[in-house]
């Protein structure tokens, strides 16, 4: 039965023994394992019944780490790193042979991230292997952003979450590899393609597609409530499209009351992007568990954090 706690030492000793522990990022909660130890890497995956196709991210305690791992390293990816380490940002770079093909599976690049948490950072520097950690959710299924949340979805799989408290930006780090020198936008997450920018001038994104996914994290169906979901610009005119079923809302800033809604939440009443994305999965889970027929989620306006829980909104409607 897993058990939620606080406790680095326990941690420490379940991962150097090759165990899995559940850990608190400044994004999401990760599903952690010595990137070293084969049958660890192997669990992570059976755990969260993930292909092996889908590479993990490589959590790291410090930038020197990052020359041992890494062939090559950008110009431009320094300056993100200088900017944005530690931090939700995710650099996928050339690898070199020491990262296991498991990790990357199979690919000649590695994705880096330096999580800014402070519990996962003394948990880091408690050992002498770096972690590859996934979102600590099924395959598809939502991010978890509370240590409940882990547990609601690995009450038996796992011995432990590494409580950290809820995670403060709340949606996955925004992951950014390279065609040569120049910077490619893989997901959009916890950092804004505009804040992105401001560091190292216009950035293409990766093009979606399907079959051979550059970064799977770009899959079209992913962060999936359960519940069918729907993003719409005209929230009332899409309730209305629904009548008679039970109808669970996520509003922006305001809720507008009808009498067709069961249940209304708000990401952030002073609509504040950032404070919606910290809430947003949360507010996911919560609906998720009060047996509707159809979550209606509002469209946020298209810049900013606002166009990552855009994005990850029209990925759960899939
Ligand atoms: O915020 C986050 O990034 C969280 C926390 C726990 O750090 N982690 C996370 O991991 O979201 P995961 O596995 O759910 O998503 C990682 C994404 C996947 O879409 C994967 O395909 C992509 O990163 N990825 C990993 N290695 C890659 C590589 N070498 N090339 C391209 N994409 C890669
Ligand atoms: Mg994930």
């Amino acid at each position: 039965m897993i058990q939620i706690s606080s406790d680095i030492n326990r941690a420490a000793t379940i991962l150097q023994e090759g165990g899995l522990v559940a850990i608190p990022t400044e994004t999401v909660y990760g599903l952690a394992g010595n990137i070293f130890n084969e049958s660890a890497i192997k669990k992570i995956f059976k755990t969260k019944q993930r292909p092996l196709f889908n590479p993990l991210i490589v959590h790291v305690k410090s930038r020197k780490y990052v020359n041992e791992v890494a062939e090559y390293i950008p110009p431009k990816a320094t300056q993100l790193a200088d900017a944005f380490w530690p931090g939700p940002l995710t650099l996928v770079l050339k690898k070199k042979p020491i990262i296991p093909d498991l990790i990357t599976a199979g690919k000649d690049t590695v994705a880096l991230r330096m999580p800014d948490h402070p519990l996962t950072q003394k948990l880091l520097n408690a050992l002498d292997f770096p972690v590859a950690a996934p979102s600590a959710n099924p395959f598809g299924r939502i991010s978890p952003t509370k240590a409940e949340h882990v547990a609601n979805y690995f009450a038996d799989e796992l011995e432990m979450v590494l409580d950290g408290g809820p995670c403060q930006s709340g949606i996955e780090s925004t992951i950014i590899g390279f065609d040569g020198d120049n910077p490619i936008i893989y997901r959009l997450g916890s950092i804004s393609r505009e804040d992105i920018e401001a560091v190292v001038g216009p950035v293409e994104s990766i093009t979606k597609n399907d079959t051979t996914p550059d970064a799977p994290g770009m899959l079209s169906r992913h962060y999936a409530p359960t519940t069918p979901t729907v993003l719409s610009n005209d929230v009332l005119a899409t309730v209305m499209k629904h009548q008679g079923k039970r109808i669970g809302i996520l509003f922006f800033k305001t809720i507008v009351p009808h009498d067709g809604i069961a249940v209304a939440k708000v990401l952030s009443p002073n609509g504040s992007e950032k404070e919606a994305a910290s809430n947003l999965y949360a507010a996911l889970h919560d609906l998720d568990n009060m047996n509707l027929d159809v979550i209606i989620a509002e469209r946020l306006p298209n810049q900013g954090l606002g166009a990552s829980i855009n994005d990850r909104l029209l990925r759960a409607t899939k």
